[in-house]
């Protein structure tokens, strides 16, 4: 079943497979737009029909997605191929792995830019710790004496400073180009098995934290407890975004991933795996959150300044809140490294599996390229404000640089590969491949199948037009 154009490289382990996959799909996802989509959304509603597009969607996708990349065993367009052939369909499909490459491509190309704000707190933080040592006091809270808005007038700061911006990006994509670089088990792996642990201890203390000093039973009765006069159509349509964007479906992600697979693996229990503890990390994210935002008597519909602007606010008066503040981006920068890592393989793959070009390279040239898409994006807040790149297009008309790369690959992009890769899988792969790749079989292989042959496509089209056409919903 191995293509002749198989990559060499693969997961040393099962494990050593679940925590890169684990770390693809918990990041800036979960850690940043989760809770601010939760926070706008009104919480509970948001937060339950989320859980079900996870199961009913998120997971017979994923597994669809390991699939294709075990059963391929090369770069995602490579891996549809074989598919396609040993399922004797027609070998077209391809395009969807061409399609996810290039949304991959692109959504790194931003992706590094928002990491680079994380990074410039992580300074601010370090900064702010340091001085608290000095001071003798390492136990006080953030930022000490200043007002809210001189706390929320650094990200407007920021934004206004291209060349900080800049070399925020530089390094964060520098790091991300330096792993890819390396390969699977010297890279990828390496930094999945040191930073996914170190990621869940952050987690787990900060979210313990947020329970002692924090408002955490406000916070529960928020996120758990539905109106459900609040699942409007809208809503709807960004928890399903939501859960394919962080599970890192239809962008080929997980594809790739899974052609680093050796023989062995049960794909069921792995998916379940996976997409557990993405759905968890949003969770614990949300609980670690809105404790503190609660505490402080902040607003938890912010919108995406939540955790630039209201957190870092909201650790000042909290004690040890400058260390705590400090963990707490290093937490996300953790996070979103894994995914960046995730995001450039697949293009690189591709490079090295369709074009022959040497790891290096085809990291190279991707990670550079992304790094230039990605100027524009942090131009655009300043010297390039004014620029709508797709501003004759009425959903992008008010759209800047970076938010039009994000809403163009999340919008259109992802749905498209998600619903291709759900009607290929669901309908065309053939039965017997599919039984023996994932070991799955009767009842649990039926429901799995009727899940990606009907509500998958269903659901995803729903996204897709809901989101093109604004309008149709009212
Ligand atoms: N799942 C990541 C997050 O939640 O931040 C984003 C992502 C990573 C999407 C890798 C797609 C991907 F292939």
């Amino acid at each position: 079943m191995v293509a002749a154009t198989s990559t060499a490289e693969g997961w040393s382990s099962r494990s050593a497979f679940i925590l890169a996959a684990i770390g693809a799909a918990v990041g800036l996802g979960n850690l940043w737009r989760f809770p601010t989509l939760a926070g706008e959304s009104g919480g509970g509603a948001f937060v339950i029909f989320y859980i079900g597009c996870v199961v009913l969607l998120g997971l017979p996708l994923l597994l669809a997605e390991i699939f294709i990349g075990r059963a391929g065993q090369t770069d995602a367009v490579g891996s549809i191929k074989v598919v396609a052939r040993e399922s004797r369909v027609s070998e077209r499909w391809w395009l969807f792995g061409g399609l996810g490459a290039m949304a991959a491509f692109l959504i790194v190309s931003f992706y590094s830019v928002v990491a680079g704000w994380v990074l410039y707190y992580v300074g601010v933080f370090a900064a702010d710790f340091g001085s608290a040592l000095m001071a003798g006091d390492p136990f006080r809270g953030a930022l000490a004496g200043e007002s809210q808005e001189q706390i929320a007038g650094r990200m407007g700061d920021l934004f206004a400073n291209p060349t900080l911006l800049l070399a925020m990006h530089f390094a964060f994509m520098g790091v991300t180009l330096f792993i890819v670089a390396r390969g699977i088990s010297g890279g990828i792996e390496k930094a999945a098995t040191w930073l996914m642990p170190a990621f869940f201890v952050l987690l787990i203390s900060i979210t313990i934290y947020g329970a002692i000093v924090g408002d955490v039973g406000e916070a529960a009765a928020f996120l758990f407890t539905p109106d459900w006069s609040k699942l409007t159509p809208e809503v709807m349509n960004s928890a399903l975004g939501q859960a394919l964007f962080s599970l890192s479906l239809g962008v080929a992600g997980i594809i790739t991933y899974g052609s680093y697979i050796r023989e062995g693996t049960k794909l069921g229990s792995t998916a379940v795996a996976i997409a557990f503890a993405d759905t968890g990390v949003a969770l614990l994210a949300g609980l670690m959150i809105f404790p503190i935002v609660f505490a402080v008597g902040l607003d938890p519909a912010a919108g995406p300044t939540l955790v630039f602007q209201t957190l870092p606010f909201a650790f000042e008066s909290m004690p040890a809140g400058s260390l705590i503040g400090l963990l707490f981006f290093v937490l996300i920068l953790v996070a979103a490294v894994t995914s960046s890592i995730s995001l450039l393989e697949v293009p690189t793959a591709w490079g090295v599996g369709q074009m022959g070009w040497s790891r290096t390279t085809s990291a190279l040239v991707f990670g550079g390229s992304a790094f230039v898409i990605g100027i524009f994006c942090l131009l655009g807040y300043n010297v390039l404000s004014d620029v709508r790149p797709l501003g004759f297009w009425s959903i992008f008309a008010e759209t800047d640089i970076l938010d039009t790369v994000d809403g163009f690959t999340g919008k259109v992009m992802l749905p498209l590969g998600a619903l291709a890769a759900s009607l290929f899988v669901g309908w065309k792969a053939d039965r017997r491949l599919l039984e023996t790749t994932t070991g799955l079989s009767g009842g649990a292989f039926a429901v799995w199948r009727f899940l990606l042959a009907w509500l998958c496509p269903l659901a995803v089209s729903i996204i897709l037009v809901t989101g093109l056409f604004p309008s149709v919903l009212g």
